[in-house]
């Protein structure tokens, strides 16, 4: 096989308008399932059929176009690729900024199973009962106790497995909030008490550097390590050594065409030139569905593959992966 880099046509469909590509950690090969794979340190390869834990993660859910992607396309994409869970950041649901409790609803009701959030969780004050309330409700762990809610869960999956679920903010280029490393140490010690196996993080941040940081911190102490809150999807997917997945950016479920990061562009231009604030309104449009979908042992909890999911209707009919191997012309 060659190793020259090539430009790869985008074409793993694994629902119709739905492209997987798994992360380029080693050499990509074709498997008859049409996804492709890759041959990892784990040794075989490992693909979407490794009788693991597997589960979904969609980045911030972004209006409208967001909520009505995840409700036509996630029941689809539950069944097709077998998930055990599905985690949805839901911080820009409704209207585009904050989370109501009809769109939180809608969000459960639609195959989400745990609902991370950020910044913009407060925006909407009827949330806040129900951030007491909603076991599937989560906002970042390090924002003070006395904040309503609660930043981490603990889920069964089906099997019986304990699964937890730990939401993060970052503080670089973000209101100050407590240390969200600490609060990783704290959560994950809870965690071990309640005998949690499957470690998932969503640290909602701003820097790459900081979220890059917290994947290394948590190396070998969670299967997967996810960032949101910038919208757009990053292309630094890995598994370590020690079995942890992570990358930067997840992505948003939104409006990716004529937006700017899921808002309509015409607001945006206006704020950019002007400098005059002015609300913004999420963009109007078919919504993409951006996120990471993970297969991790069941046993050891280690990441065995990570997919990542771009499933943009009709935008990235020719979006192309760079990859190594000629198996992928
Ligand atoms: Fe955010
Ligand atoms: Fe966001």
């Amino acid at each position: 096989m060659s190793s020259d880099l090539v430009w790869c046509r985008a074409r793993h469909a694994c629902v119709p308008g739905a492209e997987l590509y798994q992360a380029t950690y080693g050499t990509i090969v074709e498997k008859e399932s049409g996804f492709s794979a890759i041959a990892g340190t784990a040794g075989p390869l490992s693909g979407l059929d490794a009788g693991g834990v597997r589960l979904l993660c969609l980045g911030d859910i972004v209006g409208r176009p967001g909520r009505s992607a995840v409700q036509e396309r996630l029941p689809l994409l539950r069944a097709s690729l077998a998930l055990d869970f599905v985690i949805a950041n839901g911080e820009n649901a409704a209207g585009g900024i904050g989370l109501t409790p009809d769109s939180l609803d809608v969000l459960l009701r639609s195959g989400v199973d745990c609902v991370t959030s950020g910044n913009h969780i407060w925006r909407h004050r009827e949330i806040r009962p129900l951030l007491d309330r909603e076991a599937r409700l989560l906002r970042p762990c390090n924002y003070s106790p006395a904040t309503p809610g609660r930043g981490f869960g603990v889920y069964t999956l089906p099997g019986g497995l304990k699964l937890g679920v730990l939401n993060l903010l970052g503080r670089v280029f973000m209101d100050a909030v407590d240390c969200p490393f600490r609060a990783a140490d704290a959560a994950l010690a809870r965690f071990e008490q309640e005998g949690v196996s499957h470690v998932v993080v969503d640290f909602h941040a701003e820097a790459s550097s900081e979220k890059r940081a917290m994947a290394q911190y948590l190396d070998g102490r969670a299967t997967l390590v996810f960032g949101t809150h910038t919208h757009v999807q990053t292309a630094d997917a890995r598994i370590s050594a020690l079995g942890t997945a992570s990358i930067t950016d997840i992505g948003m479920c939104g409006v990716e065409d004529d937006s700017v990061i899921g808002m309509g562009k015409e607001v945006i231009l206006r704020r950019f030139v002007t400098g005059v604030p002015e609300a913004f309104k999420p963009a109007r449009g078919q919504g993409s569905l951006n996120g990471v979908c993970v297969e991790a042992d069941k046993k050891n909890a280690k990441a065995l593959s990570i997919f990542i999911l771009r499933d943009t209707p009709g935008a990235v009919a020719d979006a192309r992966l760079l990859c190594g191997g000629a198996a992928c012309s």
